[in-house]
């Protein structure tokens, strides 16, 4: 140990341990073939780590100088894919902290003066959620971008507006896809609130009840960019609430994505036609030549699952826990690491998507009065006009709706007769509020689906989110 290479972990714990690891232990026990990932984050803290030490006298100044120099050769190292990983070192500390002191002798031993990998690993992966909120958030407000530049042009293009998948009434196509806009909103709301969560310290924790030593918690917390240092020593190594809140916001995402990749699919069969999607995310059929399979929409709604299935692992691995750190919390990297990168491709593929996606804006205007979709609209022409109360305007309307079936029209196409014996108060002037333009453009309550709403609603969308001037 006082010499030479340290060949696993098991020389670092020192004389108690005689036998070296059994195969089947190192296999079950090794973290390193995951979380490497962490390599970036583990070199950050280590060097706050040293410098923190020093700047308390409780390693040396040349010390700490080998350290910072070593830890840097150490990350070219990385960088450059010239390092070892060592399975035999169980994980990224080890692995780092075996190659410091091979590199640079006795200096590298005194680095984990005051610390523990408790509250090194808790530090590790709290700064990489950290940044993979960062990048959610920057992908998020991209496909904002592109679902807004989107509802512009189509603000004012009729659809059919569903409930129950059954035609309802007619909305505009960018009152629709700006209802998306609103809920990725939420969702940069809901990592925004777990980061302010995260950014607490748990480094200088230790192994859980703190530290002999004179340490400066807030000067660690400070260097590597949190707001403080976590407030108690066993929560700071036994919390893992900041990957259950990246979990959960990346599941809801991941849902929100999904329920879009879910219309895209439907809206792309030629039943629907509504839209094209790009021949780029799209594959053929070896045996049916007309086909044009949605396969991207189809995996960003199918990976969803996986994204919901880490947040209920992880919630099942820490729910027996007794305080404070066991091992069963080295589970919860992969699935994170697997929910991060699933959530990214899937919100990158959704934006590259509909950045090319052309609708077809006379199949969506056609569509959007098949089902009668305004008969609620002859119903309210009956309450605003006639005065009726709407109870029995629905029920007016409701006739209208069986006839037009009957006789296999619209209910613009019910002649003056055939309203009439609907309803004396059924008069020719009706006609004008039965069109899906009329119907739509009458929707101008806050919120609503007339196009002056929804070019408003932009507006603001894109001030809000975008961080866009109001024009
Ligand atoms: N690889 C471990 C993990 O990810 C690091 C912490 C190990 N701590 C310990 N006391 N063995 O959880």
């Amino acid at each position: 140990m006082t010499s030479g290479t340290t060949r696993s972990a098991r020389e670092l714990w020192g004389a108690h341990f005689a036998t070296d690891a059994a195969p089947l232990m190192q296999r079950i026990n090794a973290s390193i073939g995951f979380d490497k990932r962490l390599w970036a984050e583990d070199v950050r803290g280590s060097v706050a780590h040293a410098r923190m030490l020093a700047a308390r006298g409780i390693i040396g100044e040349a010390d700490r100088d080998a350290i910072l120099a070593g830890l840097e050769a150490i990350a070219r190292e990385i960088e450059e894919g010239r390092f070892v990983f060592d399975p035999a070192l169980e994980d990224i500390h080890l692995n780092i902290e075996a190659r410091l002191t091979e590199r640079i002798g006795e200096a590298g031993r005194r680095l984990h003066t005051a610390r523990s990998r408790n509250d090194q690993v808790a530090t590790d992966l709290r700064l990489w959620v950290r940044s993979a909120i960062d990048r959610a958030d920057a992908l998020l407000r991209e496909l904002q971008a592109v679902l807004l530049e989107l509802a512009e042009r189509h603000a004012a293009d009729v659809m059919p507006g569903f409930t129950h998948l059954q035609a309802a009434q007619p909305v505009t196509l960018g009152h629709h896809l700006a209802a998306y806009v609103e809920m990725f909103g939420r969702d940069r709301d809901r990592f925004a609130c777990a980061r302010r969560r995260l950014n607490e310290c748990p480094l200088g924790a230790a192994a859980l009840a703190g530290t002999s030593f004179p340490i400066d918690r807030e000067a660690t917390a400070g260097e590597l960019g949190f707001d403080r240092p976590m407030a108690n020593s066993i929560d700071a190594v036994s919390d893992r609430d900041f990957a259950l809140d990246y979990l959960a916001t990346a599941a809801i995402c991941a849902v929100h994505l999904s329920r879009l990749a879910e219309e895209l699919v439907l809206w792309a069969t030629p039943q629907f036609g509504f839209v094209r999607l790009p021949e780029a995310f799209t594959s053929g059929s070896s045996i049916m030549p007309q086909k044009r399979n949605p396969d991207a929409a189809e995996l960003v709604r199918g990976k969803s699952g996986r994204v919901i299935g880490h947040l209920v692992a992880l919630l099942t691995v820490l729910k027996g826990l007794p305080l404070a750190y066991s091992k069963d919390m080295q589970e919860d990297k992969e699935g994170l690491f697997d929910a991060a990168d699933t959530l990214e491709l899937c919100l990158a593929a959704t934006a590259a998507m509909l950045r090319e996606a052309r609708f077809d804006v006379a199949r969506l205007r056609a569509a959007a009065g098949l089902g009668h979709t305004t008969a609620t609209d002859l119903a309210d022409w009956l309450v605003r006009v006639k005065g009726v109360p709407f109870r029995e305007a629905h029920a007016v309307a409701a006739r209208a709706v069986r006839r037009a079936e009957e006789l296999g029209c619209g209910l613009e196409d019910l002649s003056d007769a055939e309203l009439a014996a609907l309803d004396p108060r059924l008069d020719p002037r009706v006609r004008e509020v039965l069109g899906v333009d009329r119907s739509v453009a009458s929707r101008t309550s806050f919120g609503g689906t007339a196009p002056v709403r929804v070019r408003e609603a932009i507006a603001a969308a894109r001030a809000r989110f975008l961080g866009e001037a109001q024009r």
